[in-house]
């Protein structure tokens, strides 16, 4: 890996995290605003995840549909149009309180069992899950708090459980750095590298397809222990 995160953030580690927290306190809890002006693409998104998910169902030694975690949740839009039809419960956790509090309201389901407002870097699991999915907030974490979330997070998976990452991907072979959300892409190399170093190995792949142009491309990994 040439550079790793910690080392092309102008600011130090707390105003990284701050910074992010003080952007997403002035956004509004909905679908455009999570989705920081895209809430068209939504839909889309969704169908993308849905083909992933029963990929994932019909491997030889699938995931159970007990318990998922949200990561990064928002206001729980992947919770509600995705995990929620798959897993007899999913948890969230998300580090801003409005879009935790408005989650509740949003997916409103029997379904929705423990919701965490914390962010990832201080966050280790509690309960044990099947499937834990990360979709556009890993690029708010140093490459350090990476690497040991995705520990934590293999420590608490279930037998045959799965972590999926779903993140916009850099077609140069730079981190770039959104000052405004404080938050960064990484290059495609550069992140299979950190599943490397978490002891991750990559299980399924697939190229979400149907964005429209000019968006970075997106990737959704399926990660087992090594
Ligand atoms: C682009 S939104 C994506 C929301 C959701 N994953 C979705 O796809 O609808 C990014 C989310 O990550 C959350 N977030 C940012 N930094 C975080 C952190 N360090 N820990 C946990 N959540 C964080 C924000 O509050 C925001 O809800």
């Amino acid at each position: 890996m040439e550079k790793d995160v910690e080392s092309v953030i102008d600011t130090d580690e707390n105003q990284f995290y701050s910074k992010a927290k003080i952007y997403w306190s002035k956004v509004s809890p909905t679908i455009n605003g999570v989705l920081g002006g895209f809430g068209h693409i939504s839909e889309c998104d969704i169908n993308g995840s849905e083909l992933f998910l029963k990929s994932l169902f019909q491997l030889k030694n699938p995931p159970g549909n007990g318990r998922a975690l949200d990561c990064g949740a928002g206001i729980g839009r992947i919770t509600k149009h995705l995990l929620i039809k798959h897993f007899q419960l999913v948890d969230l956790i998300d580090q801003n309180s409005d879009f935790v509090e408005k989650a509740k309201e949003y997916v409103s389901s029997d379904r929705l069992g423990k919701l965490y407002c914390n962010g990832l870097q201080c966050f280790k699991p509690e309960e044990k899950y099947d499937v834990i999915w990360c979709q556009w907030v890993l690029g708010h974490l140093t490459d350090e708090h990476f690497k040991q979330f995705m520990e934590n997070c293999l420590e608490s998976l279930n037998k045959n459980g799965v972590i999926v990452v779903k993140e916009n991907i850099t077609s140069s072979n730079e981190i770039d750095v959104d000052e405004e959300d404080s938050s960064i892409t990484r290059p495609y190399d550069h992140l299979l590298k950190l599943f490397e170093e978490s002891r991750l190995k990559c299980i399924l792949k697939q190229q979400q397809t149907s964005f429209p142009k000019g968006l970075y491309p997106v990737k959704m990994f399926a990660l087992r222990p090594v």
